[in-house]
């Protein structure tokens, strides 16, 4: 028993030891000799991270056939991709995990309304400015006459985007604050127009986008002393090649005030173009979002259903097996997964083994969730086999059945009775959790959701939408798992 032990929690030092290997690993390379130029001109791109939620900076509108996302920063983006003499991709994400992708080398470059900082540029190197603006308070109409500047918020709801300055700003300024930090500029308006928060600080170029979308909203200004105002592009530390071409790009553009003149004059017209009034937009007109969501929520579910099963059997033979090696490894991988969750192993896999091989978002996901269901397969196939008493192949055995026979004949066919109802919940949960790779950045259903609230700025309408889809495909999966349970269990009674 407890040499047993001694296995198991050796084994789990060896997977831990292995991850920091893969840390230990991926900073060494960080900070290795500057050929940053070099790079991006061989790969004939750059890749820019940004969080689109930020109008006109960067936001997410329509083109054809889906998404795309537009603004000031993705044109200053293109331009420094321009004087490069490579092509620019845009990758969306939180703001919070834009500092971490330059890291972990998932994006070359942020551009995201970002403000310089010394605590950020501990971490990466920023260009130098591109454009500056202050902070500014967005609120209710109603409260105007009680919030006037940042010290009124004492005591009230105030929200944030977490990673923000803002968001620090009020957690120091404001301790009496009750600060609520969000992931998405949308979902804070949302918050605001419901009366959850009372005010949300902002870029006041952004606050002001937000109020002339949404009728009951007001910006004051905030007042707030010590914010850092410059907008700067940040590159992984030590890319001093990038940062020098960067450079260069914004002194072009500042010398001739495009930022100000151009970039953003056209990124507001293009919203105004746009500009949707509350409910007058239908959900229609997006259905090619939602159909992209569709597709891509399909692919990871089917293409990770597909591997789920097949580690899952193969774990649970494992965990069945005499051999206590294979044993002990399958119990550590099944109490790993099952213990941590699945939203972290996304996480990892994208941004932790990002750092070894380049892993796309969509290869992420589904490793993970492939992984994760695996984990949970594995389980309800050893639970169905265990499920079958001794007695069942003990009496094969002795009706002059071989084990092999027997367990073929006798325990499967039971053994699948029991474990078939258990799949089709967990492919509904896979469906279900798939929404979860939308933190990487996958466009399937919950990310095209966003996409939408954003560009419509409705917040429930989007919801209710995929809330109906995601109900039709699982209901429709339970019902045919169902169909098949019957046809099996005929098979086997007749
Ligand atoms: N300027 C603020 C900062 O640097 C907020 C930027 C938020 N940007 C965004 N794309 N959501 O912290």
């Amino acid at each position: 028993m407890n040499s047993k032990k001694l296995y198991f929690t050796s084994l789990l030092m060896l997977v831990l030891s292995i991850f920091t290997m893969m840390f230990g690993v991926a900073n060494a390379s960080a900070s290795s000799t500057d050929n940053s130029v070099q790079q991006i001109k061989q790969k004939g791109y750059i890749v820019m991270g940004t969080s689109p939620d930020y109008p006109p900076y960067e936001f997410i509108g329509k083109d054809d056939g889906g998404s795309h996302v537009y603004g000031a920063d993705i044109e200053l983006g293109k331009q420094i991709a321009k004087d490069l003499g490579v092509k620019l991709k845009v990758k969306s994400m939180g703001f919070d995990s834009l500092l971490v992708a330059l890291q972990t080398k998932k994006v070359d470059m942020v551009i995201a309304g970002m403000n310089e900082n010394p605590q950020r540029a501990k971490s990466v190197d920023f260009s130098k400015s591109y454009y500056s603006s202050d902070t500014s308070l967005i609120i209710n109409d109603k409260d105007a006459s009680q919030i006037k500047s940042y010290k009124d918020l004492a005591g009230k709801n105030v929200g944030a985007q977490v990673g923000t300055i803002q968001y620090d700003e009020i957690k120091k300024g404001v301790k009496t604050a009750h600060l609520k930090g969000m992931e998405n500029v949308n979902d804070l308006i949302l918050a605001l127009k419901s009366g959850k928060i009372d005010a949300i600080p902002m870029d006041t170029a952004v606050a002001k986008a937000y109020a002339s979308h949404n009728t009951g909203l007001k910006i004051i200004d905030a007042k707030m002393k010590g914010v850092s105002s410059n907008n700067n592009v940040a590159f992984a530390k030590g890319a001093k090649g990038l940062v020098d071409a960067a450079n260069k790009t914004i002194k072009k553009v500042t010398s001739h005030n495009l930022y100000i003149k151009k970039y953003v004059p056209e990124a507001a017209k293009y919203l105004a173009d746009n500009k949707h009034t509350s409910s007058a937009v239908s959900m229609w007109q997006y259905k090619g979002f939602f159909i992209s969501g569709i597709e891509y929520t399909m692919i990871i579910s089917v293409v990770s259903v597909f591997f789920g099963i097949i580690l899952g059997v193969i774990f649970a033979l494992m965990r069945l097996s005499h051999n206590w090696l294979l044993h002990a490894i399958a119990v550590c991988y099944i109490e790993f997964i099952r213990g941590t969750p699945q939203l972290v192993q996304i996480m990892f896999i994208y941004f932790g083994l990002g750092t070894i091989v380049n892993v796309p978002a969509l290869t992420s996901g589904i490793i993970a969730i492939s992984i994760n269901s695996g984990a949970y397969v594995a389980e309800i196939i050893r639970g169905g086999i265990n499920s079958i008493s001794d007695g069942q192949s003990e009496a094969a055995l002795s009706l002059g059945l071989s084990k092999h026979q027997s367990i073929k004949y006798i325990v499967l066919p039971q053994a699948f009775k029991n474990i078939w109802p258990a799949l089709g919940n967990e492919l509904v949960t896979l469906i279900k959790d798939s929404s979860l790779a939308s933190v990487i950045g996958v466009g399937e259903l919950m990310y095209q959701m966003r996409a939408v609230q954003a560009d419509t700025y409705q917040g429930v309408a989007p919801i209710a939408v995929i809330m109906v889809i995601y109900f039709v495909i699982t209901f429709t999966i339970s019902r045919i798992m169902k169909h098949l349970e019957g046809k099996i269990s005929h098979g086997t009674n007749d």
